[in-house]
Order: structure tokens, then sequence, then C-alpha cells
């Protein structure tokens, strides 16, 4: 039998008042990428005819932030009346689609893809109406609580706000469900707001299927950490933490990466490190580096966005580096700032370089060639070429335009010629 077909809703329109922030809460960032893109991966995890994004509260922002994104389609809620409110300006979206209908939260940002795909397949197994992601957690406050039958069918969710006594209950709703599409779109159309907050309520779909007849099943997540969902600037330091053991656990169990002291290690999303490589501690990784294999990294080493390193280099502690290229057995062992510079195969640079390569109104670029020996202390005022077998002596200065030749010893603030080198 073919498969339904599958469209995924992503609810990101929330004015997420208790961030208390200025920025949509969705492009806050977790382990370096914004929010949304974790749930965007989740949502490409599953194997979707289209993605539908809703968006209110700073919409022309996060739609901005992700226009390379050509995939998604926008659907714009204004004013923004809760997330049953949210669905229904999709209607349009999802009018004729004849299938089952994902609605991910945008604030809910660390649930795997595993995850996603059992809940999916329960969803087609069981044929109900509707299948809610659930978790059993140790302190449910703030979430929507579960209310099942005593076949374990799902009668409702009340939310935090609304519980009357005897309606407690550990087990909450993640937001994370999986509609009929058809069952969804008639049940939108009746959607009421009689509730503590007066907001159109998703969760209610769920009760008014339930009221007729149709059935509503629960698909407990196997670990509840997933399910944080990102309300206030806490919430986000756990999120942040959580995401963060998952990298390092990723890049150690699957990528053959040593790294010494995962509590004090930051590396971002995105990030690529070779077998064999090892980060010391207090270490920070931006995203979209990438480092090769035999490497040895930190202790207290800082790499930032566009930094890339190949086989056998060593990046010691102290280290900045921007926009920097290191090829092949370069070392930059101790104290230096590396900002927008190719450093070529086996060339040292030695303790205390900067690479001033901004000049107060603009960055210029500096490379450095094949087994090139920088002096402790030397300064290269970018633009700079410093060629192949080239050394500095200690404390100088390169000023800029300046090349300095192949096989050439400088020395001297301004940089002189001293003598050759042998190659
Ligand atoms: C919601 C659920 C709650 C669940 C919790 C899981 C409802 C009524 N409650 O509560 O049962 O336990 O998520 O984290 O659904 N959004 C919109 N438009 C709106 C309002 C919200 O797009 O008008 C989006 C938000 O941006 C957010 C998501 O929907 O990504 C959830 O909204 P939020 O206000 O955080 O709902 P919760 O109170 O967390
Ligand atoms: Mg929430």
């Amino acid at each position: 039998m073919p498969e339904r077909p599958l469209k995924v809703v992503i609810l990101a329109a929330g004015k997420s008042t208790r961030m208390k922030s200025d920025t949509p809460k969705v492009l806050h960032t977790i382990a370096g990428v914004p929010m949304l893109q974790w749930v965007l991966d989740q949502a490409s995890a599953l194997n979707t005819i289209e993605t539908i994004a809703v968006v209110g509260f700073g919409s022309e922002q996060v739609k901005e932030a992700f226009s390379h994104h050509r995939a998604i389609h926008w659907v714009t809620q204004e004013p923004q009346l809760g997330t049953g409110h949210a669905l229904m300006q999709c209607r349009e979206a999802l009018k004729g689609h004849n299938g089952d209908v994902a609605v991910l939260c945008g604030d809910v940002p660390l649930l795997r893809a595993r995850t996603l795909n059992a809940l999916l397949d329960k969803h087609r197994e069981r044929k109900t109406a509707c299948t809610v992601l659930t978790a059993r957690v140790p302190n449910p406050a703030g979430y929507g609580r579960i209310q099942r039958d005593k076949k374990g069918y799902v009668l409702g969710i009340v939310e935090d706000r609304d519980l009357q006594p005897g309606q407690d209950s550990n087990e909450i709703n993640t937001g994370t469900y999986l509609f009929d599409s058809k069952l969804l779109l008639e049940r939108l159309e009746r959607l009421g707001q009689d509730n503590a907050q007066g907001e159109y309520y998703l969760t209610d779909v769920v009760r008014m299927l339930v009221e007729d007849n149709k059935r509503v099943s629960a698909s407990v997540v196997a670990d509840w950490r997933e399910t944080l969902g990102i309300n206030d600037r806490k919430q986000l330091a756990v999120a942040e933490r959580r995401a963060r053991r998952r990298i390092l656990d990723f890049l150690m169990l699957e990528m053959g990466v040593t790294i010494t002291d995962p509590r004090t290690t930051y590396v971002e999303a995105g990030v690529q490190i070779g077998r064999d490589t090892v980060i010391h501690p207090c270490t920070v990784i931006h995203t979209g580096v990438e480092i090769g294999k035999n490497c040895s990294i930190g202790p207290f080493a800082h790499l930032r966005s566009g930094t890339r390193i190949f086989d056998g280099c060593k990046v010691g502690a102290y280290v900045e580096t921007k926009n920097a290229i290191l090829d092949e057995g370069a070392k930059a062992g101790h104290l230096a700032y590396l900002g927008d510079v190719s450093v070529g195969k086996n060339a040292n640079i030695g303790a205390g370089t900067i690479v001033a390569n901004y000049d107060g109104k603009e960055k210029h670029h500096t490379s450095i060639g094949d087994n090139a020996f920088i002096g402790c202390g030397t300064v290269l005022v970018a633009p700079v070429r410093v060629g192949k077998n080239a050394q500095t002596g200690a404390n100088t200065v390169v000023p800029k335009g300046k090349n300095v030749p192949e096989n050439t010893v400088v020395a001297g603030v301004p940089a002189k010629e001293l003598r050759k080198r042998e190659s």
C-alpha cells in the first residue's frame, strides 16, 4: 500500500513573552544555530511533501534569517491568538491534503529524528485520528497534562492554567502531534477560545475529536529530556547544555574524537572533526568550523567561524582563529590571533603572533607560505604575504602591504631583510 502523504506544520509565531526579548524566540540560538533550525532538521527527518512554518511575532526577521531555505512554505499569523489559531491559518495550505499532518513546536528543539519517525509509525499503525507525543516528566509544571481513559486512549489535554482537582498527571503534552488532515481541518472550523487564557488551543481539537468518537492515542517518548519546551532563558540554558552534550557524544562515539573534558568543551552544532583529533579542556569551537584528523586543539583555544584546520595541525593554548585556514601540519602552539589568514603546510606560528587583520575600517587577508617560521611576538599588519620558508625574528612588525619574499629572514620594526634562509 502506498504511504499516506505527510505535511509538517511548525508553530513559530508566538510572542514568547516569557523570554523577555525583542528577538523572536525561534531565532535564539542553541549550540550556535537558531532554535528553528533544530526544528527544521526534525522536519527534514520525516518523509514530508511540504514544510509549513507559521510565523507572526517578528515574522520578517524570522523569514530573513531563513531566506536561504527555499523549501519553507511561510504562513503568517497576525495577531497570535494561540496554537489552535496558528493552525487555523494553515487551512489554505492544508486544503485538499489527503493524508497526515505532523505538528511540531518551534520551541521544542531537541526531539530526535528517531523519536518522530517512531511517532509516525505508531500513528500509521494504529490509524487513529490523532497521535500525541507525550512524556512522563519529573516536573510537569507549565505543560498541558494528558488525561487517559481506562483503555489508555487520550480523553483530553488540560493546560496548566486550566487544571482542576484530580487532573494533574506527570504525563505531559510535548506539543508534537500527528493528525489525520481532514479530521483536523473539520475541527479547526469549530474551535473556540473558552479557557483561562482566552486563546484558541490546539489541544481543544483533541477533546473535540474524542467527543465525536474519534480515537486519539498517545505515544510516550523514550527519553523525556528531548521534549523540553523553551519558554524562558533558564530553559534555553538547559537546552544549550543538553545539545552540547549530544554534539560531544556524537563526536566521541561516532567520529572517534577524544574530548578530555566534556564539561568544559563547547562545540557548536555543525562542526566537523576528524578521527584521532584530541580536544583539550576549555576549548570553544563555533559552528561551521572544520578540523581534520590527528590534530591537537586547546586547551583554551577559541576557533571561530570560517576556520578550517587540515590534518596533523596543532592549535594550542590561548590561540584564537577566525576565517583562518591552516594547511597540513601547521602549528600555532601558544598565544596567537589568526584572523583572515591562510597558513601553509608545516608553517610554525610563534607565541604572541598577531595577524592584525582590521585597520579600523576594513578587514584584510594575509597569507603565510609553507614551512614559514613566524618568530615570537611578530605582528603582521594585513594585507601581508609571507613567502614559503620565510622567517621573521622576534618582535618583528611587517607593515601593511609589505611582502616577505620566499627563503628570506626579516627582523625589526619595520621588518628589514637580514639574510636568506636555507630551504
Ligand atoms: C503548548 C501546549 C501544551 C504543551 C506545550 C509543550 C497548547 C494550548 N498548549 O503550551 O499543552 O504542553 O506547548 O511545549 O497548545 N504559537 C504560535 N501562535 C500562537 C501561540 C503559540 O505559533 O498564537 C507557537 C509558539 O511560537 C510555540 C508553540 O506554538 O512555538 C507553543 O506555544 P507556547 O505559547 O509556547 O505554548 P505552551 O504554553 O508552551
Ligand atoms: Mg512553549
